[in-house]
């Protein structure tokens, strides 16, 4: 989509509504097809394979955009190389009471407490069975909030969709939760990865990866990254939402409990992925999100040591053109720098990024 054609038209009119039903009408109006297309982008040098998979570029739609698998396709023609769908819980839920979702225009951010509302695994299933998906399906998976064992909730998950998932993220880190985030700490994630990756290995070889908090001290770091290193997960995703406000303190909107996610969470995603990259074994990868929404942004998570990127508020604030647009750019960089691939820049900036003060 032409950029000036976002920017005139349609954020004011999405902007208009309260931000769930702005959601609502972008997933019904990619649904409707009147979304132009990305031009396709086939750029040999973008290529990432990783875990058995090939990436066709390296630019992930995050999850919580596509939560029950309503527009996997549609994500994909903007330019991503590959889409998350989820979280998904085993039983439908509804979430949080209204309103759960917050802009904070100035500082291009979003604040929510969704508290994974979605359909539940039986009915994205149904449509990802009926809508095959044309590309790399990621499933993220999450617990009920009221299941009585967080664990077997990822279990199910697991089984659910591992006929058709190329990957699994197991969602541990959404702060909308209570308790999720404890299952970070180390003899609990042993745990879970230990059945987690034991139903994986029952029902086939999709890879798993771990999605995590930004919100963690060296210390826990060095405790997730002992944990992971021991386990034959396949990679980690840095970082879900934060809670600090730090950067967003002058807005009165920064008081709305939830998960801040967009720009002023770049700085410190990309430093606590970096400090994580320097605790993982070297075959695990990172996929990096929080806060990109430009070409720069995407190879500062690169250079931190990101071998994917993902992002979901960007597009909020710059439309659906920015996919594209990105990974066009990521090409012309390729070419400027008189690189052969992009995969020639991951974690050339780890240490330098680990170094920054948060
Ligand atoms: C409205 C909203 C809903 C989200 N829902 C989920 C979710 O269901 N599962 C999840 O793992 N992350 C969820 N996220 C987090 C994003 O996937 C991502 O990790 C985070 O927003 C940082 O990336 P960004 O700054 O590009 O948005 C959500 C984010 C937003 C803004």
């Amino acid at each position: 989509m032409k950029d000036v054609l976002f920017s005139r038209f349609l954020k004011p009119a999405l902007f208009a509504l309260k931000p769930e039903r702005a959601h609502e009408f972008s997933v019904r109006g990619l649904q409707s097809g009147l979304v132009p297309a990305c031009p396709k982008i086939d750029n040999p040098g973008l290529k990432i394979r990783l875990a058995g998979l090939e990436f066709p570029n390296p630019l992930g739609i995050a999850a919580g955009y596509d939560k029950n698998a309503e527009v996997p396709n549609q994500l994909l023609k903007l330019g991503f190389g590959f889409t998350e769908i989820g979280t998904v819980t085993p039983r439908p839920q509804r979430g949080n009471p209204h309103p759960r979702i917050f802009r904070l225009t100035k500082e291009q951010a979003i604040i929510n407490r969704l508290g994974f509302n979605n359909d539940g695994h039986q009915k994205a299933l149904q449509r990802l069975k009926l809508r095959p998906v044309d590309g790399i399906l990621g499933i993220n998976i999450g617990a009920n909030k009221d299941t009585p064992d967080f664990i077997e909730d990822y279990v199910l998950g697991i089984e659910a969709f591992a006929e058709i998932a190329d990957y699994f993220t197991v969602n541990i880190s959404s702060p909308n939760t209570p308790g999720l985030r404890d299952l970070q700490a180390g003899a609990l994630l042993e745990k879970l990865l230990t059945q987690v990756l034991s139903a994986r290995d029952k029902a086939g070889s999709v890879p798993v990866f771990l999605k995590i908090a930004p919100d963690l001290n060296d210390r826990e770091l060095d405790e997730i990254a002992d944990v992971v290193n021991r386990s034959a997960l396949d990679g980690v995703i840095v970082s879900n939402t934060t809670l600090a406000r730090s950067e967003v303190i002058q807005n009165p909107v920064s008081m709305e409990a939830g998960g801040l996610s967009g720009r002023p969470l770049f700085r410190k995603s990309t430093i606590i992925l970096a400090r994580m990259r320097q605790r993982l074994s070297s075959n695990l990868p990172i996929i990096g999100v929080g806060g990109v929404d430009s070409v720069e942004t995407a190879i500062d998570k690169i250079e931190a040591g990101a071998s994917l990127v993902q992002l979901y508020t960007g597009m909020i604030y710059q439309g659906p053109g920015l996919p594209g647009r990105i990974v066009k750019g990521l090409g012309d960089y390729l070419k400027q720098q008189k690189l052969n691939s992009i995969s020639q820049i991951i974690g050339t900036k780890t240490d330098q990024w680990a170094s920054e003060k948060e």
